[in-house]
């Protein structure tokens, strides 16, 4: 069927030449699938099929005939922020010029954002989401008629997984006119989920390439259909990556690890170099110095990145800043990277597809759990990555096995193997605890029967009896009547204005309590950075360093040194004691960043990226906002000023001194320092300086130096 078809039977406006321009001129044969199951009019549908299989359109279509024909709004839900700038992107570029208001919100939870209603098409996280409907945000309710779920299958992750079928409950409860698209990779248990939205199900392998699977051994891929193919003799990733690299493709490896993700490129980097040619080397040097310089201050890792984007060649994990994960999935959409080596968390939906896909390791490490296989439905998604539409007939994914034993057990697993059922994740404590006190918070529900009514929407009670959730459920009100969070009237459930400012401020509850504890325990004098820093980094919102083998002496002698500062006892317990150690390497990091230590020693010392420091720092700005929220209800005057400054520090990563000058666009925390070393210490200072002068400090140059000018003189400044 083709597209144009589609569009004049629904009488969407527009759209066929949007997609047409784009290449896109007949549906693929699931999507066409879906529209015979009638998506278009109005039915939900879950869409289970392999990575680049097109899912994406299906919902554009569905989205933009609600948009256009009746005036409704879409919700487009994701898991992750870098997929929700992909999305925005796209879809701004593609339907912003029919006059399809796109919008994209991520950030910010304490808030209604009314703002976000004029918006006809919204691209969320399902954290954000949440949130709004937590802030009771009317128009999610009123005026939202199709929701989409990108990825869905990460409702078996324990950690995203449960806000992702509550938000998908309360949207169906508050809005039962909605219509919801679920797309998920291909899973076991695809019928379960169908039955709980009450959607089709389009289940399919169909993909826009066809896809080879095998195992490597012995010089050889085995493929899934016994064909046999000899690459020749070496070292495995080498010889398979130059291989394709001679045929003109692309090469995308997995690893567990992300030191193996970047010595791996390293050594390959020094065989692709000779297969690149002049102009090639010349784009690739652009591309590197961008990637060196995205911190302002270039680390070991920035310098090795570089060094082997010169050469063809990139790694790709977490630890990297965001800018430069972008700066890479372009040079290798472009073409111009021919390798790219990354570790697992690059296989969540972006799109980046390469001819072969090499799978190296199938066991990864966890601090709880020690060595363990990945899941097949995670292995799956990497492979699929194979297969460049418009460029490749066919996409290659290639496991490596390590003995000739393994070459059997990966064929049956993770090759012909079916991916794992997803199971719902909400039945635990610190998933309902958040979730149960929102439902009352909230004004959703006003008694243990209304609790329980809601959760029998979500896809928990659709897999599991309803009793095993009343004894949780009953656990969690208890916990949250203890600490003073809900009150009973009788059958009445209310939260207190503590609960429900929990609530808002989106933490868990159990660290607003652990908050409440630390403010409570302020007595004589301000508290110092790195006993607030410690208050934050116990929560179980904040993500915790590790603490390695013979790290302890040296937390231990500080802790010894600065006990005075903690808000809370040092606890006498073994193992608490470690739990706290580790608390204290965290918020030690954190302090390191906020007085303007360099990222180098801050990653030699703590082991952590810049992309790190940046996820932490975001979540610590936002635990400091709420402890400051929490003091001002408790009543702390002593801590509200701390709070309020050192959120600030935080978030640029500097001395109190620079917070003035860091509110200008363009100056992070290595300008800053550099402009006030040459003298200029403050906005006015800035002002009395002409450009050339503030071009001449270090690292500012002609182009900043304009740019901050135009700022002060207030024609882009609308003052702080
Ligand atoms: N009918 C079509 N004809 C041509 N190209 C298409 C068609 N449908 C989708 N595409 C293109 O295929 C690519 C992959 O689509 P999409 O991102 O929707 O995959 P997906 O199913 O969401 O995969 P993933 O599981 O990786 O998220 C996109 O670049 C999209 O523009
Ligand atoms: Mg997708």
């Amino acid at each position: 069927m083709r597209v144009r078809e589609v569009c004049e039977k629904w009488g969407i406006p527009g759209v066929a030449e949007v997609l047409e321009r784009e290449g896109i001129l007949s549906l693929y044969p699931p999507q066409e699938e879906a529209i015979g199951r009638g998506v278009m009019e109005g039915k939900n549908l879950v869409l289970a099929v392999p990575t680049a299989g097109g899912k994406t359109l299906v919902a554009e279509l569905c989205m933009l005939r609600s948009i256009l024909v009746e005036g409704g709004k879409a919700l487009y839900i994701v898991p992750l922020r870098a997929l929700a700038s992909e999305k925005y992107e796209e879809f701004k570029e593609r339907y912003g010029p029919l006059g399809v208001k796109v919008g994209i919100s991520t950030g910010d939870f304490d808030t209604a954002d009314l703002r976000l209603a004029k918006y006809d098409l919204l691209v969320a996280t399902s954290e954000k989401v949440d949130s709004l409907l937590r802030h009771r945000a009317k128009w999610l309710a009123d005026v939202v008629s199709v929701v989409v779920l990108d990825e869905v299958h990460l409702i078996n992750d324990p950690g995203r997984g449960p806000t992702l079928e509550v938000l998908t409950a309360r949207l169906r409860q508050v809005n039962p006119k909605v219509q919801v698209l679920a797309l998920s990779a291909t899973v076991r248990n695809a019928e379960e989920l169908a039955e709980w939205l009450g959607a089709e199900l389009v289940r399919s392998d169909w993909r826009p390439v066809p896809l080879k699977r095998g195992v490597f051994w012995d010089g050889k891929i085995i493929f899934e259909d016994g064909e046999k193919r000899k690459i020749g003799e070496g070292e495995a990733l080498s010889i398979l990556t130059l291989d394709t690299l001679r045929e003109g493709g692309q090469v995308l490896i997995f690893v567990n690890t992300r030191k193996s993700a970047q010595t791996v490129a390293s050594s390959l980097s020094e065989k692709v170099v000779m297969l690149l040619g002049e102009e090639e080397r010349e784009k690739l040097r652009q591309v590197a110095k961008r990637v060196e310089g995205a911190l302002g201050e270039p680390t070991r890792t920035c310098k090795l990145l570089a060094e082997c984007v010169r050469r063809g060649v990139a790694f790709h994990h977490a630890g990297l800043h965001a800018d430069q994960r972008k700066e890479v999935e372009d040079a290798f959409r472009g073409n111009l990277l021919k390798v790219v080596c990354a570790t697992p968390t690059l296989a969540a939906g972006m799109n980046l597809p390469a001819r072969r896909v090499v799978v190296r390791d199938y066991r990864r490490y966890s601090e709880d759990f020690g060595s363990t296989l990945i899941p097949v439905l995670e292995i799956q998604q990497m492979m699929g990555r194979a297969g460049r539409p418009k460029y490749d007939r066919y996409g290659e994914a290639v496991l490596i096995a390590k003995s000739e034993g393994e070459v059997e057990v990966l064929m049956e697993e993770y090759v012909k193997g079916e991916p794992e059922r997803l199971v719902s994740k909400l039945g635990t404590e610190p998933a309902l605890r958040t979730h149960v006190l929102a439902c009352v918070a909230s004004g959703y529900a006003s008694t243990v029967g209304d609790v329980l009514g809601f959760m029998e929407g979500t896809f928990f009670s659709h897999q599991f009896e309803v009793k095993t959730m009343k004894g949780v459920v009953e656990r969690v009100l208890d916990f949250l009547e203890e600490e003073g969070m809900v009150r009973k009237e009788g059958e009445r459930l209310l939260a207190t204005p503590f609960g429900e400012l929990v609530s808002r401020l989106y933490i868990d509850p159990l660290s607003g309590v652990l908050m409440r504890e630390g403010l409570e325990g302020i007595s004589k004098g301000e508290p110092t950075t790195l006993g607030l820093l410690h208050l934050i980094c116990r929560t179980p919102d904040m993500e915790r360093l590790y603490l390695g083998r013979g790290e302890e002496m040296e937390f231990e002698n500080l802790v010894e040194e600065r006990w005075k500062e903690f808000l809370v006892p040092v606890p006498e317990d073994p193992e608490d004691f470690e739990f706290f150690l580790a608390e204290v390497k965290t918020a030690r990091m954190l302090e390191s960043w906020v007085e303007e230590v360099h990222e180098e020693r801050i990653h030699e010392e703590f082991g952590v990226g810049a992309g790190d420091i940046r996820r932490m720092v975001e979540t610590a700005s936002w635990l400091l906002h709420a402890a400051h929220e929490l003091a001002r209800l408790l009543k702390v005057k002593k801590a509200l000023r701390p709070l309020r400054k050192l959120e600030e520090r935080v978030k640029y990563g500097v001395k109190e001194e620079l917070l003035e000058l860091v509110q200008l666009s363009g100056i992070g925390r290595v300008r800053a320092r550099n402009l006030w070393k040459a003298g200029y210490k403050r906005l006015e200072d800035i002002k009395r300086a002409t450009v050339e002068q503030l071009a001449s400090v270090p690292t500012i140059g002609p182009e900043t130096a304009k740019s901050i000018k135009r700022q002060v003189e207030g024609r882009e400044w609308s003052g702080i």
